[in-house]
Order: C-alpha cells, then structure tokens, then sequence
C-alpha cells in the first residue's frame, strides 16, 4: 500500500503544486485560489525577465525590507514608551536588559536606512529601462508616492530615540518647513504639533511612524504589485538592436523566479544580520533642548537638501528646487516622445554614452559648484540691489539648471538621441548631484557647516 504522504509533504504540495501549465479553466481557477504566492504572480512569466541582473532584484528586496521592518517594528513597541521622559530610558533599557533586544533594534535601524537606498537604486532600474511608458506609466507614479513614504516613514522613526542627534536632526528639518512661503510658520507648527519639538511631536511621530505610514505603505506596495501584474511583469529585457518580441519564450514561475527570489532573500537577510551584529545602530547624549551640537544635521537622506540650503535662498532650497524636482519625476511617464523604448538596460547605445555623459558632467560640476560657492561666489554682495530671493535663488538656480541643459545638449549633439535618451542625460545629472550632494554633507560638512576632511571632523 502506498505511504500516505507526511504533513510537510501535503503543505508544500498544497501550497506550491500546481498544473505545470493551467489547461482548463478550472485548472487556471485552481492556481490562482489555491495558491496565495501566485496571487501576486503570473503562472508563467518571460524567461529573460528571471535574469538577476535585469532588475537585480530590487524591488523584491524593498518589500522584504519592509516586511522585516514590521516585524522588527512590532517586536520595538513591547518595550519602547512615546514621552520624553521615557522614550531615551526605554532604548537604553531594551539595549541592556532585553535579550536580542539591541540586535532587534539594529535590524530595524539598518533596514530602515537600506531601504531608502535599495528604493532609490530601484527608481534608478526602472527608470533606466525605461519601465514607465503604457500599463505602466501608473505604476511609476505610485512608486513615486513609496518613495515619499518611505522617506517620511524614515523620518518620523529618526525622533523616537530621543537623543540629541535624533532632536536636533528634527529640529533642523522641520525648520526647514517654515520656509514655505505664506504657510510655512503653520506647516512647521503642525509638523511640530506645537511651537518646539515636545511631547505632542514625540506622539504624532510615534502615531504616523508606527500605524499611519505603515498602513500607507503596505497598501500602497499591494497597488504596486497589483500593476505590475497587470502590466504583464516587469519589461522584457533585449539586446539594443533587437526589437520587442511579440511572444517572449516564458518559464514557470515556481520555481524559476520563485528560487531566485528565495535566495537574494535570504541573502539580503542574512547581510542585515552580519552588519547589525557588526555594527551598533548607536544612541548619542539624550536630546538637551538648550544645547544644539555642531553641526547640527538632518537625517542623511535629507543632507541633499540640507546642503542645498548653504547655496540657494531657503524658498528655492525646501520648496522651489525640490517641487520642480518632484513634479519632473511624477510627469516622467506623461512626458512626449518620439517612440517610446523600454527593455535593456538604457535602452540603446546612444542612451548609455548620454546616461553616462551626464553622471561623469555631474560628478565633475557639483563638487566644482560647491567649491566655488563656499569660496568664490558672492551672490548677495554682486546682486546687491536684488531681493535676495532672485539674487540667492532665481539667479543662480537658473545658471545651475542652464549648465545642465547645456551639457545634456552638448552630449546629445555629440552622440545623437531621441527625446527618451535626452532625458536619461538630465535624469543622470540630477541623480548623480543628489548623490553628491548627500556625501558633501555627510562627510564634508563640519563646525558651523564649513567645508572639511571627513577625517579631521
Ligand atoms: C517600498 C518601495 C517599493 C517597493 C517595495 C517596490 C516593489 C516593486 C517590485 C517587487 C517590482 C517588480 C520587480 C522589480 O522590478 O524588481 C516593482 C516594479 C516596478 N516599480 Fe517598484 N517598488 C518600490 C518603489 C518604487 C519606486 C520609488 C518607483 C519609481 C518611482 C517604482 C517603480 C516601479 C515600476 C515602474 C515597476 C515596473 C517595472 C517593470 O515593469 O520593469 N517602484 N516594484
């Protein structure tokens, strides 16, 4: 008589056997009911889009990121208590007293600070692949909107510690709110939930760090997918010269794809581990209104901007910059072009040489920008009849913006391009300033703000 199967045996059937390549109709029923990993997947998908260096994985690695940061998050609030008085005592106690206490809390920390890269270097893949264009040009708006949580979520969990890095980077940032112009001293009030960074602003943080953008990000990730199903999986990779199949050759999902995301999973959880046993997530001083450090800074991912504030008049720097920044991203998918092109990595030759003209303009011109800003330029004194919006912000905004537009236009004159090549030189640009930016404040940046070696702050 034949052995009845084991319980292992029937869970992994139940969950993972299915019809190799639905027939019927009940079959097709069967696999997507039956199978909860197949409802967020096709049963079949185009065989190169399994390829670990066409997306390298990214975008799964965010979402489990996320997962790990909920389960990490919830593990944090059994021990954790939102008032100031409490908030710094109750880290230092689950640091010491909670076993597995101050791992728990490093992964969390170091999760949260990955994931703001992995969503950026994401952003970077599709856009580069031009995944934006038809059933998809939706889904880049709403990883869009991921980003923006991802960042506040990050934001708001920066406070909780209650130490003076944590307090003053908040300060800082939610100072920068006050420049909005008409509105700003209301925006900052309510960031704030008061006039100073207090009690209600440790419990707002709390509410929106640990239920609302949660909550928003789960819902927005389950859209997010949802669109990438229905646009038929990610864009099919091909060479520059090859034109788009009508019928890409597919595989099964499971265990192709399925495999493959298993183990960039676990890799990329057992990497989390190594460096949060390695590497202590940290607690400074406790926050002491009355004495800021110096330099006081924003959170890393905001030091762009922060560093943006030392070279343009602050409504340029918080709003106006940013905004058009911002704009610019969401009209990306809405944009014309001559032919959309989507698939390999740049999409063509002409787009690799202007993508990587504009990172290598970029690299050279930003660092040369700030330079000359600490060292040579004076706006204010040079403009000195102007208000200073227009001679600390429109003016030199528009000579940064036209030094870009004249090199995307050199390189495009040079190497050729259509509409969608052109703009991956901009996006190049302005991608690589980020970074740059965001390494000047984190490394470069030391008393008062001034310009130094990372090694003699
Ligand atoms: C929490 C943040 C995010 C998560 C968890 C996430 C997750 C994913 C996953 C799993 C995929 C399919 C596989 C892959 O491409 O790696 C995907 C595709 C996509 N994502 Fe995201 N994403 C996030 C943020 C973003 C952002 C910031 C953008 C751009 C603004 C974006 C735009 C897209 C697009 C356009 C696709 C379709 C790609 C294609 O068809 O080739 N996502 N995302």
């Amino acid at each position: 008589m034949a052995r009845k199967p084991g319980l292992a045996t029937r869970i992994w059937r139940s969950v993972f056997r299915t019809p190799l390549t639905p027939r019927t109709e009940r079959e097709r029923k069967r696999v997507v009911l039956n199978h909860l990993v197949l409802h967020m997947r096709p049963v079949r998908l185009p065989e190169r889009t399994v390829a670990f260096r066409h997306t390298f994985g990214l975008g799964g690695m965010a979402a489990a990121l996320v997962l790990m940061l909920i389960l990490t998050g919830v593990l944090l609030m059994f021990v954790y208590e939102p008032t100031p008085e409490r908030a710094y005592g109750s880290i230092q106690a689950l640091r010491r007293d909670v076993r597995f206490g101050g791992l728990v809390r490093n992964v969390h920390h170091w999760s949260a600070n990955l994931l703001v890269i992995i969503t950026f270097l994401h952003l970077l893949r599709t856009f580069f692949t031009g995944a934006f264009h038809g059933a998809r040009q939706f889904n880049w708006v709403i990883g869009t909107l991921l980003l923006l949580v991802v960042l506040a979520a990050n934001f708001t969990g920066y406070l909780l510690p209650w130490d003076q890095l944590s307090y003053w980077a908040i300060t800082i940032v939610t100072a920068m709110l006050g420049y909005v112009p008409a509105i700003g001293d209301g925006l900052r009030q309510l960031a704030r939930g008061g006039s100073e960074i207090g009690s209600a602003t440790l419990i707002n943080f709390y509410t929106f760090h640990t239920t609302v953008f949660p909550v928003t990000l789960v819902t927005l990730m389950a859209f997010h997918f949802w669109r990438v199903r229905k646009a038929g999986g990610v864009v099919v990779p091909r060479a520059y010269d090859e034109p788009v199949a009508e019928k890409p050759d597919t595989v099964l999902f499971v265990p192709s794809l399925l495999a493959r995301e298993f183990v960039t999973a676990l890799v990329l959880v057992a990497s989390v581990l190594v460096i949060s046993v390695a590497f202590d997530a940290g607690l400074a001083e406790p926050a002491n209104p009355g004495m800021s450090p110096n330099p006081a800074k924003a959170p890393w991912y905001f030091l762009g901007l922060q560093e943006l504030l030392l070279h343009f008049h602050p409504t340029w720097a918080v709003v106006i910059l940013p905004g058009l920044a911002l704009l610019g991203l969401l009209a990306i998918p809405y944009l014309r072009y001559d032919e959309p092109m989507e698939g390999p990595w740049f999409l063509s030759a002409t787009g690799r040489s202007l993508a990587i003209a504009g990172a290598l303009a970029a690299f050279a011109l930003t660092p040369l920008w700030v330079l000359l800003d600490e060292y040579v330029t004076d706006w204010s004194g040079w403009l000195a009849g102007l208000p200073p919006g227009l001679s600390e912000g429109l003016v030199p905004a528009v000579i940064a913006l036209g030094v870009m537009w004249g090199v995307v236009r050199f390189a495009a004159r040079q190497h050729g391009g259509n509409r969608q090549e052109v703009l991956q030189a901009a996006f190049a640009f302005v991608a690589t300033a980020l970074v740059i930016l965001t390494i000047v404040g984190v490394w470069f940046r030391g008393e008062g703000m001034a310009l130094t070696w990372p090694w003699t702050s």
